[in-house]
């Protein structure tokens, strides 16, 4: 898929190396850790680019000032956020039940969490967008490519082909236009979302998908102790991810475990995993449970402007349909 197909919101007022205080050799260093443009600067905290580039906070908070001058950061008015959320972008699920629930489908410039039990088809969903990402507009997909960081080992490019080639693309190049990485553990996942700024601009992706968000957390972080050290990383994790989402105009797709709650008697007792960090960063929680045979029931929990709602849908041998 050629790069100008796909349009570039970013506008670069300067080079990084314009800004004051950056002189070459701590432009090489924020390039190289993932801070290539004013945008990315300005929307650090200190202490990241401090520790990114080998420099002092008061350096770092001054590179960060300037950079936010340059793109005349801060108070904006209410026409130039219309005009930015005219560009979001929505991903079909092949399902009309979950796209009308979505209002349309899986938006860009924001982060999607779709959390459920084993099997409740999250994974299943995680490769349908991968597919359709790839689909051109009047099909419902935004023509862009997909980054899959896949942290359990269950991505098989053998569904994928199926997917593709059940909506009508070549399977083959389908397959191509799925950057995938295996994150061996949370440092490694951090580090995956950090370097995915680089791809993104280069290759025309309009998908980042996380399957699953936190297991890895939950694995290296057990017990109560842990917590808060496990909440302030989770926590950079998901800044960088909306950063992403923000910046690169791409939609974020992240998929969670629920875990028992045994204080809860009546209703549904579990809960998404990651505790009151996770629960506020996504912008949409779709929460999967298991019906009869291939049905799966989605609610939508949480959206800043779509009614709660839940629909059906089912997964077949194409992907993800309607019953
Ligand atoms: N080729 C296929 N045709 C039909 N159904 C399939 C196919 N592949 C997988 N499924 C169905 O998808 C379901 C598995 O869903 P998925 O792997 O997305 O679950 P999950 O929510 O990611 O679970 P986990 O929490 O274990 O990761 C199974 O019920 C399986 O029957
Ligand atoms: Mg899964």
């Amino acid at each position: 898929m050629e790069g100008s197909k796909i349009s570039r919101e970013k506008k670069k007022p300067k080079e990084i190396m314009d800004l004051p205080g950056v002189g070459p050799s701590i432009a090489k260093k924020l390039s190289e850790a993932g801070y290539k443009s004013i945008a990315a600067i300005a929307v650090a905290t200190p202490s990241e680019l401090a520790a990114a580039a080998d420099i002092g906070q008061t350096t770092a908070q001054k590179i960060i000032e300037a950079a936010r001058q340059a793109l005349e950061f801060g108070f904006e008015t209410a026409d130039k956020i219309y005009e930015r959320r005219q560009r979001v972008g929505k991903i079909t699920t092949c399902s009309k039940n979950l796209d009308r629930l979505l209002g349309g489908g899986i938006e860009t410039q924001a982060i999607t969490e779709v959390f459920g039990a084993y099997r409740t088809g999250k994974t299943q969903l995680a490769h349908q967008l991968a597919v359709n990402v790839q689909l051109p507009p009047e099909k419902g997909g935004l023509e862009g490519r997909a980054i899959y960081i896949d942290t359990e080992g269950t991505f098989r490019p053998e569904r994928i082909y199926q997917m593709a080639q059940a909506v009508g693309l070549d399977p083959k190049q389908a397959l191509k236009n799925i950057i995938y990485a295996r994150a061996y553990n949370s440092d490694h996942q951090m580090l995956l979302a950090q370097q995915a700024q680089e791809i993104i601009s280069e290759q025309s992706v309009k998908l980042l998908i996380i399957d699953s968000i936190m297991s890895h957390f939950r694995a290296e972080y057990p017990g109560r102790e842990m917590l808060a050290e496990r909440q302030q990383k989770l926590n950079k994790h998901l800044h960088t991810l909306q950063r992403l989402a923000d910046i690169e105009n791409i939609a974020v797709f992240v998929t969670n475990q629920v875990m028992a709650r045994p204080d809860v008697f009546f209703g549904d007792p579990t809960e998404p995993v990651g505790g009151h960090v996770l629960a506020h960063v996504p912008q949409t929680r779709l929460y999967l449970r298991r019906s009869k045979d291939n049905r799966r029931i989605c609610r939508l929990v949480d959206s800043p402007y779509l009614p709660e709602g839940e629909v059906v849908f089912i997964i077949s041998e194409e992907g993800i349909r309607d019953p």
